[in-house]
């Protein structure tokens, strides 16, 4: 079942979260230690990455990127769609495993990064999603812009949380309204939010237009 909805709200104060690895264990509470490990294990091939290339209708010409895309599963579902498909994580085993995974693939690339400060140069991708990433992000306001920045005219933005209220990874329907005015705040048009149920899970994709 697919909702629909657009919303306007407030933006309570960033959380500082960290950045991955790199041989810090910065992050929500439920991303350290254990849960950090297992997660690429458990989750080779999450249906939450595959509702994203889903919905963001890729075609031949789409050069794509995945922010926090821990070991490359959207990245690899939307390579053979697309004419390139790049990843980028600031964690070192993410990105290892997400290499190991996709090395037949020729049009696929992995950059170690935060979304704060993407190593791209502007208007160079026509879709960029982040899924179960964002609530990660020191700075998600920088992290948009930067979206915003590499992103040429007209592309797709989407951003995909689980709907969980009161878990640490989860999104509330405040959570949605900040998401949504901060990425209309940074510029984007056409933002709106709906929701998918996906196996025994609620995600909410947020999508705006560069
Ligand atoms: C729950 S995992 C989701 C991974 C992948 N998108 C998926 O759906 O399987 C969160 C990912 O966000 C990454 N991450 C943490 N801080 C980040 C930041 N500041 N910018 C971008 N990604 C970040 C983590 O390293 C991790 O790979």
């Amino acid at each position: 079942m697919t909702e629909h909805g657009d919303s306007h709200g407030r933006r309570p104060d960033p959380h500082e979260h960290g950045h991955g690895d790199g041989g810090h264990d910065h992050g929500p509470p439920v991303w350290r230690g254990l849960t950090r490990w297992l997660y690429p294990i458990l989750y080779r091939n999450p249906a939450s990455n595959r509702l994203v290339v889903e919905l963001a209708a890729l075609t031949a010409d789409d050069r794509v990127l995945d922010i926090g895309c821990g070991p490359g599963a959207a990245v690899r579902a939307a390579a053979p769609l697309v004419e390139e498909a790049v990843g980028a994580d600031p964690s070192d085993r993410m990105l290892r495993m997400a290499r190991r995974r996709s090395r037949a693939l020729s049009n696929v690339r992995y950059h170690q990064a935060p979304a704060h400060h993407l190593p791209f140069g502007d208007d160079v991708f026509t879709a960029v999603w982040t899924v179960h990433s964002m609530h990660h992000w020191g700075d998600e306001e920088a992290g948009v812009s930067e979206v915003l920045r590499v992103l040429a005219s007209g592309g797709r933005f989407l951003v995909v949380e689980q709907l969980d209220p009161g878990k640490p990874w989860g999104i509330d329907e405040a959570g949605i309204d900040r998401i949504t005015s901060m990425t209309q705040d940074a510029g984007f048009a056409d933002v709106q939010w709906t929701k998918h149920r996906v196996g025994r899970a609620d995600e909410v994709v947020i999508e705006g237009r560069a």
